[in-house]
């Protein structure tokens, strides 16, 4: 077959290749062909071209390297837009005279598959993957796929591809009728060119998604399906922006003409770009992406990383196993005696139990994995392991111990991490004879479900212990972000200020009830005291027990937390703390004998009790989380503000669509937060001092955001 390249301007992303009659289209734009604006203008001049060349019949649209097309460039969201838009590329693509097969491999995600969309065929090798994701970045698909999607695979399929923005894999595209063949191989180009030469010794002809009419065809389940959607929208996706704009759009494509259809669409995809939902969406999306990037994955390699030893089964033991069972990780767990060994193993098979029961694992792949798991009581079983977690209690003389017998047992080279809370691990790191492979893999509860993973940098640590960090994190898929060495570190650092805060008001006359209620309405999914009822009200007690005699008396404490557990009511566990659990239930209900406790601490502390609106419930909360925020990173525990931002989506179940702490002040404006904060200090300003950072922030106009970019 007769090949000849042209790269009209020299530069385009979008080369051209006459291969016989097919014009291939080859979009090349690093790392996942994103829609730029010169991809989009290359794309147009390559359509126009193959109208006017009579050597061409048909197009093939490819990607180059590892994808099809993952959409359109996010990073050119919020600046000025540049022609040609994205929708009038694929009315184009959708209009020409000859026919446009588009073959996909890799992704072809949002804009991409929207562009696969406007073309007249489609083809899939087996591995490729196609999906509409906007909605988790709070747009809807702003380029035709709310029009041609349900003209393609009907009202139903089309919803749930755009309000779960999941992609589905190529066989399940074929069986909506998303794409029309799947390829024999994982050769797109092949696969793709060999279509194309079928359809024209066919005499296949551009056939418009736009004029589909039979996946639409039984109105009335197409309006069931609608309605239905609406009313899960309202719930499921409750305070969301995008959700419901998506419905509104895919029922233009039921009731209006396809023109009319377009530009409703577009109506509802630019308010979604001026929504703060997409800022703090787009925002979560680069800072998750950003935590990557520490100074020591850049100046690193990471250790090689096959087989990973924990050291105490307890709840974090046995979940931080499970983790890097699950990660393909060889494990082999330590305990003090045979009789913990065994429950530690127990709470580690548990888990494998109940996926083998509720159907999500088979009994062969269970045991698989747990063959992959050893125990000991003797820590020579560390010999020859790369790895060591140790998560025994949480207290320095044991782990000091642990670490005297890692140290003496361990090859050379292995790493060495402690998952205490607030333990200072720079001590832990001094007390061994190897301190450079010493660190902090701070893993949240539950281990094998949590996403964040603090890595946290004590100050002789060497880097390639941290970049293997890094490493584990990604094996374990777990979200890292590096954090200094503190009395918390990022997260429960500021975790303890912005709880403080919410008892202050419960004290000053806010119930615990109206307080989760109101950040529940703000995003997060449990409220302070429905979380402290999750944990367990034993762990903070006796934590404040043991620093009662160093508490600073000036220091506000308030006591009603202490009042409950005195009485055995640690929350879920014991079947009631702030809420009431009967008979085990996990929603709680509310209490009146903790309201009178309340009541009670209030007399005794002298309070007069004052209402609050929900907005000062959120406002003071996030001031308090904010202000710690700044002073985590103005002392570079956190490396950035997003570190913190991403902390907190990704840790501490902070509402994604807000972007994290740092982007919501940025949002709301510092200065405002500054002005709360100094209002607040009025009353209590040994709790309210504002950070040396906001201030200086305020002082030059900056914003936090500004410092992620440095
Ligand atoms: N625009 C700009 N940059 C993008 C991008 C996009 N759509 N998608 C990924 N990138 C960047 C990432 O930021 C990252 O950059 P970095 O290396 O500088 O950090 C790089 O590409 C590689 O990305 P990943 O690290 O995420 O690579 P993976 O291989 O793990 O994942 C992926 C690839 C599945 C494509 C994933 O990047 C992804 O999900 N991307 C977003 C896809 C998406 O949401 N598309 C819809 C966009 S909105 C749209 O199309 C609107 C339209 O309807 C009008
Ligand atoms: P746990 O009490 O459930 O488990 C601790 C385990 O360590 C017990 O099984 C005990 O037998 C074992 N152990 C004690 N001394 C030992 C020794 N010398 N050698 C071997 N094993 C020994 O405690 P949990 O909750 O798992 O906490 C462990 C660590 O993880 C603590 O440092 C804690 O601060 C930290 N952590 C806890 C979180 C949580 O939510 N529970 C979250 C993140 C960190």
């Amino acid at each position: 077959m007769a090949s000849t390249t042209l790269r009209p301007p020299a530069t385009s992303p979008v080369t051209r290749e006459h291969r016989g009659s097919v014009l291939v289209v080859t979009v090349d734009n690093a790392p996942v062909n994103a829609l730029s604006a010169d991809v989009r203008r290359g794309l147009a001049d390559a359509i126009e071209a193959a109208q006017a060349d009579s050597a061409v019949a048909a197009v093939l649209l490819v990607g180059a390297g590892r994808t099809f097309i993952a959409g359109a460039d996010i990073r050119e969201f919020g600046k000025p837009p540049e022609l040609p838009s994205l929708p009038d590329v694929c009315n184009r693509i959708e209009a020409s005279a000859k026919p446009v097969v588009a073959t996909i491999h890799g992704t072809a995600l949002g804009g991409g598959l929207e562009i696969a969309l406007a073309a007249h065929y489609r083809i899939a090798v087996p591995s490729a993957k196609l999906g509409l994701p906007e909605v988790s970045l709070g747009l809807i698909p702003g380029a035709g796929g709310t029009q041609r999607t349900p003209r393609l695979v009907g009202v139903a399929a089309a919803l749930d591809l755009m309000l779960s923005g999941r992609p589905v894999d190529a066989s399940q595209a074929l069986a909506l009728g998303l794409i029309d063949r799947l390829g024999q191989s994982e050769d797109a180009l092949g696969e793709g060119l060999a279509y194309a030469l079928a359809l024209l010794a066919e005499g296949a002809l551009p056939r418009r998604t736009r004029d589909a009419r039979a996946a639409l065809a039984d109105r009335d389940a197409q309006r069931a399906a609608l309605d239905a959607a609406r009313k899960d929208v309202t719930t499921k996706q409750r305070g969301l922006f995008s959700p419901g704009k998506i419905v509104d759009a895919v029922e233009a494509s039921l009731e209006q003409p396809f023109d009319k259809g377009l530009r409703l669409e577009r109506e509802l995809f630019l308010q979604c770009i001026d929504s703060p939902q997409r800022a703090g969406l787009i925002h979560a999306f680069f800072a998750e992406r950003e935590v990557l990037k520490a100074p020591e994955t850049r100046a690193a390699k990471p250790r090689a990383i096959a087989s990973a030893g924990i050291v105490g089964g307890g709840t974090m033991g046995a979940g931080i196993a499970v983790a890097m069972l699950d990660a393909g990780l060889q494990v082999t767990m330590v305990e003090r005696d045979e009789a913990s060994l065994e429950r530690g193993r127990a709470n580690v098979a548990k888990v494998y139990d109940a996926l083998v029961a509720k159907g999500r694992m088979s009994a062969d792949a269970r045991a698989q994995v747990l063959s992959r798991f050893g125990g000991s009581t003797d820590y020579a079983a560390f010999a020859q392991t790369d790895l060591v977690v140790e998560a025994v209690f949480e207290d320095m003389a044991v782990k000091k111990a642990v670490f005297a017998e890692l140290d003496r047992v361990c090859k050379r080279g292995a790493v060495l991490a402690t998952n205490t809370s607030y333990l200072d691990i720079d001590e832990i790191a001094a007390s061994v004879s190897r301190p450079g492979d010493v660190l902090g893999l701070h893993f949240f509860s539950p281990a094998n479900i949590m996403k964040l993973l603090e890595i946290v940098v004590p100050a002789q640590v060497s880097a390639d212990v941290v970049a293997t960090g890094f490493e584990l994190a990604k094996k374990c898929a777990k979200v890292p972000v590096r954090a200094g060495v503190c009395d918390g570190f990022i997260g429960n650092r500021i975790l303890a200020v912005y709880r403080q805060a919410a008892d202050h008001m419960m004290e000053d006359g806010a119930s615990p009830y109206q307080i989760d209620r109101a950040l529940r309405e703000f995003g997060f999914p449990m409220g302070p005291f429905q979380v402290s009822d999750l944990a367990g009200g034993d762990i903070g007690w006796a934590t404040r027990k043991r620093r009662a005699a160093t508490r600073d008396p000036r220091v506000r404490y308030v006591q009603i937390a202490d009042r409950l557990c005195e009485r055995g009511w640690f929350g879920q566990k014991t079947g009631r703390g702030y809420y009431l659990y009967p008979a085990g239930a996990r929603t709680g209900s509310e209490d009146p004998q903790v309201l009178a406790i309340v009541d009670a601490e209030r007399r005794r502390a002298g309070i007069t009790p004052r209402s609050f609106d929900d907005e000062e419930i959120v406002r003071r909360y996030m001031a308090a989380m904010i202000n710690e925020g700044a002073n985590v990173v103005h002392q570079r525990i956190a490396l950035r503000p997003l570190d913190v931002d991403v902390v907190f989506l990704s840790g501490y179940g902070f509402p994604r669509h807000r972007g994290g702490p740092m982007k919501y002040a940025d949002m709301v404006g510092l200065p405002e937060v500054l002005a709360d904060i100094r209002k607040f200090a009025k009353e209590d300003p040994l709790f309210w001092q504002p950070s040396p950072l906001l201030v200086e922030l305020v002082g030059r106009g900056a914003d936090f955001d500004s410092l992620n970019k440095s």
